[in-house]
């Protein structure tokens, strides 16, 4: 006996019920965002500084520029924004340690790092899956945060797949996608 089964086509589909915004629920809603995560770090009084970031974006092919949210009070950006050169490095998704790393409140963020410094004070994770040696190049007010422009002048891609932020925890994606 063959048993046939239909799925029944909803062309209106019920609304997710809106509620207004509290900072916690808002912080729920966000996370719901994927996203990468980036390393934002560069050489300072010779050693290597810098942060994890789940904000990076492109935002310009001519001029080159990215952008990235970081907290009002961060400890970190007024160190690193001083580099003449930041590293934007794209993590990778064996890279979870590194995220992890790049965002402790104490201790040396670098103490477990492979890293690398590129002439100018970039500093890069080895193994992530690209890597920006980037500059400073505008902030503006963004809320509790800003949003840092960075002019990118040189960039390298490696085979690793990228790591993905999501609902506050760490995944991968086996394969890139190809166009
Ligand atoms: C996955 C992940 C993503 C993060 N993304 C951001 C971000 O986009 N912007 C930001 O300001 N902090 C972000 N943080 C927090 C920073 O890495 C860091 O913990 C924070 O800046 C506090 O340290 P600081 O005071 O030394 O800057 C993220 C942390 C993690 C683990």
């Amino acid at each position: 006996m063959t048993i046939a089964t239909t799925t029944k086509f909803d062309p209106h589909p019920p609304a997710l019920p809106l509620e207004p915004v509290r900072p916690d629920g808002l912080r729920g809603l966000y996370a719901s965002v994927p996203s990468g995560v980036a390393a934002v770090c560069a050489l300072v009084d010779g050693r290597p500084d810098g942060m994890a970031a789940s904000s990076l974006v492109p935002v310009s092919l001519d001029p080159p520029l990215v952008s990235f949210c970081v907290q009002n009070d961060s400890r970190t950006w007024p160190r690193v924004r001083a580099a003449d050169r930041i590293g934007v490095s794209v993590l990778a998704g064996d890279q979870r340690d590194a995220c992890t790393a790049l965002a402790a409140r104490e201790g040396d963020r670098f103490a477990d790092l492979d890293w690398q410094a590129h002439d100018g004070g970039g500093v890069f994770v080895t193994g992530a899956s690209a890597h920006l040696e980037c500059v400073l190049e505008a902030e503006l007010a963004g809320g509790d945060h800003r949003i840092v422009l960075l002019r990118v002048l040189a960039g390298a891609r490696g085979a690793a797949s990228p790591i993905i932020f999501h609902n506050s925890g760490f995944g991968s994606i086996a394969e890139s996608v190809s166009p």
